[in-house]
């Protein structure tokens, strides 16, 4: 199977950084395409731990490319600040490091703007990461974004900040009541991106078309998770991208026919950072339980993470719009100690019951849930490496949640480091 794509199954955070990782030990190439600096995928890599927000998460193997493609928005001081640390942390990265001419930057107005605009939502805002990833996404399809390859005319350049800065100023100061941006001073500070960010950029389509030619094996590492996808996620608590694998053709110029495998991503239960519906939150004690045993606080914000039981509805739901043949479930650790465990297998509604994910978001917010209750397990299950080493509980909320979501569990992680799988793959 050449070309893989990983990706969330929920609303991302389910620990996708950590099967790439475990994956990219064949991969040739591996390469993010869609999202920014607002994903950010903790990896546990000899005994130490990253943080990586942009850059794919393979960068900690020697003899791996990796490549933000044009579905990508980039934040170029993020990009520079992680190839700075990885640096220090004795990584070296030159040619294995490979930026798309085409995608798209996150200039200074998108921050400014992305911050100011959920500030001045109060109660309602939307709850971004605050990375500008809305307002560049927003620009790519009005025509009016700026790509890396701009970067490099400065006449060009000068010319397309001048055409934004007019209308984002006129929206800071008139609509906000911000302080206006500097086209001079952003024009000089990205002349000086484009030098330092030149030995990085290439026609990234062109590479993995070689590639895929090559036979190369190419794994595809998603951002944030389907229900977050702008088409498919829970409207308009979505962000900016397709998160879906229909990311991986659009934001990287690979034919669909192209991807051969698709791995969705889950937590064991669920969580959600930032605004939107969420079916089967709302159990305090449950919340409160599985955040502190998971850790749940956002990588890129630090927010606490909303969580609730695993939800089957949406999973097939992604497990259906993005074609994903196998599914890693990941932190099962932290189920244990419960006594029952809840898994949501269809929807109420006042219409009657229903197993189809509601379009809007008001629809989803009135759906209740209909568990089904399991018996819980108390063992400590981070020793497990095997199907058998499970407790008889443990499997048997397992072999559920197969059934439920219609396709294989391969994988089932029992805690953070590498080698905390429980490999069902050849079973
Ligand atoms: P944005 O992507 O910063 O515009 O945020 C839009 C929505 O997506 C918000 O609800 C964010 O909390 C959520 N979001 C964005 N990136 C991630 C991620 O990597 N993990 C989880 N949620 C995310």
């Amino acid at each position: 199977m050449p070309t893989t794509c990983v990706l969330g199954a929920q609303w991302g955070d389910e620990g996708k950084g950590r099967v790439v990782d475990l994956l990219a030990d064949t991969a040739d190439l591996v390469v993010r395409y869609q999202g920014g600096s607002n994903a950010g995928h903790t990896v546990i890599f000899a005994g130490e731990t990253y943080r990586l927000h942009l850059i794919p998460s393979g960068i900690l193997r020697p003899g791996k490319t990796c490549v933000m493609a044009h579905g990508v928005v980039l934040d170029i001081p993020t990009l520079f600040s992680e190839i700075e640390e990885l640096r220090a942390r004795g990584h070296e990265i030159g040619d294995n490091l490979v930026v798309s001419d085409r995608a798209h930057v996150v200039m200074p107005w998108h921050k400014r703007l992305d911050q100011t605009r959920e500030q001045a939502a109060g109660a309602r805002a939307h709850g971004t990461t605050g990375r500008g990833i809305g307002p560049c996404y927003a620009d790519k399809v009005s025509y009016r974004g700026i790509r890396v390859g701009d970067l490099f005319d400065a006449e060009w350049l000068r010319e397309r900040i001048d055409q934004n800065i007019a209308e984002k100023n006129h929206l800071l100061v008139e609509v906000y009541g911000q302080e206006p941006l500097d086209a001079d001073a952003i024009h000089a500070e990205y002349l000086e991106f484009a030098t330092r960010l030149k030995p990085y950029v290439r026609d990234a389509v062109a590479l993995l078309h070689d590639a895929i030619d090559e036979g190369k094996q190419v794994l595809f590492e998603g951002g944030q998770g389907v229900l977050l996808d702008v088409d498919l996620g829970s409207y308009p608590y979505v962000t900016g991208s397709n998160s879906c694998a229909l990311g991986v053709p659009s934001g990287t110029g690979i034919p669909p026919r192209a991807l051969d495998r698709v791995i969705g991503v889950a937590k064991a239960y669920m969580t959600r950072v930032g605004t939107g519906p969420f079916p089967t939150e709302g159990d305090a004690a449950v919340d409160e339980r599985l955040r502190e045993a998971g850790h749940e606080f956002g990588t890129t914000t630090g927010r606490p993470r909303r969580c609730g039981w695993f939800d089957a509805v949406l999973a097939r739901y992604s497990v259906r719009s993005n074609g994903i043949d196998e599914m890693v479930i990941v932190k099962l650790d932290v189920l244990s100690g419960f006594d029952e465990l809840l898994v949501c297998v269809g929807y109420d509604t006042p219409e009657g019951r229903t197993d189809i994910v509601p379009a809007t978001s008001p629809g989803l917010d009135r759906v209740k849930p209909i568990y089904e209750s399991l018996p819980g397990f108390t063992e400590d299950v981070t020793g497990a490496r095997t199907r058998d080493d499970l407790p008889e509980n443990a499997q048997r909320f397992i072999a559920f949640l197969e059934q439920q979501i219609g396709v294989p569990i391969s994988m089932v992680s029992v805690g953070p480091s590498r080698e905390q799988i429980v490999d069902l793959r050849g079973e």
